[in-house]
């Protein structure tokens, strides 16, 4: 089992190696993910968004990793009003976040003051109150213990208004298979590791269902993955 402690590490450095060796894929929260997938996630965004600015939108991002999600699309939807509002799982993440935005963020940006999130832990008050217009979480379902993806749909429950929308980034199985033959090895390559692998999109569903969500969408994306959308009742 991977700690929370050594997982920010692993995924820096060794572990980044290890899967991107065994599947050729991009490894997942390395710079090189987040810089291929960040446009067509915008791409889906896009859609969730109002066209114009008279009223700001809110995102809270989940492991937001190095920021580089956040740093591009709230730059590419400024006109849009968006405020977002990035999360991570340690301190020094939240730091790191913190660094980067302010080194790398044009002055008067709506990035907030990214917040300590460890999804297996309660959620921090100030975000549970219902108050987000959208959740987004990046190449983390797969690359988390179980217990933390419960949490994403518990605080996706929390904090959206009604009728808000998540979207989660990544690979998934379907009606009790993954696919291709690339997303199985991938999926091995996360089980030997821990309590991670590619899940099944009927277990998200159940999750979801208990925290007043339901899958509204399901978005084909480069590379054998997928966006699933996601709607609060
Ligand atoms: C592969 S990285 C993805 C990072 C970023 N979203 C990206 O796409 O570049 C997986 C992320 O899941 C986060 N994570 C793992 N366990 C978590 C937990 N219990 N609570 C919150 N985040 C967690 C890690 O800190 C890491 O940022």
């Amino acid at each position: 089992m991977v700690s929370a402690r050594l997982l920010p590490l692993l995924l820096s450095r060794s572990l980044a190696t290890s899967i991107t060796s065994a599947t050729s894929r991009p490894s997942p929260g390395s710079p090189m993910a987040s810089e291929r997938n960040k446009s067509p996630i915008g791409d889906v965004l896009d859609g969730y968004l109002p066209s114009g600015s008279d009223e700001r939108t809110s995102l809270l991002e989940f492991s937001s990793g190095n920021a580089s999600h956040a740093l591009y699309l709230e730059k590419r939807f400024r006109s849009r009003g968006l405020d977002w509002k990035p999360t991570e799982l340690t301190q020094g993440l939240v730091n790191a976040i913190e660094r980067r935005v302010k080194k790398e963020g044009d002055a008067g940006n709506g990035i907030q003051t990214p917040m300590l999130v460890d999804l297996t832990q309660d959620l921090p008050s100030i975000l549970s109150h219902g108050s987000f217009h959208l959740v987004l979480s990046v190449n983390m379902i797969h690359i988390a213990p179980w217990a933390a993806v419960q949490g994403l749909f518990k605080a996706a429950g929390c904090a959206l208004v009604p009728s808000g929308v998540m979207l989660t980034y990544g690979p998934y199985g379907f009606n009790g298979t993954i696919e291709p033959e690339s997303n199985v090895a991938f999926d091995t390559s996360l089980r030997s590791l821990g309590d991670w692998g590619i899940r099944q999109v009927s277990d998200l569903e159940a999750e979801a269902e208990d925290n007043g969500l339901w899958l509204e969408k399901v978005v084909d994306m480069p590379a054998n993955n997928k966006v699933l959308v996601w709607r609060k009742n």
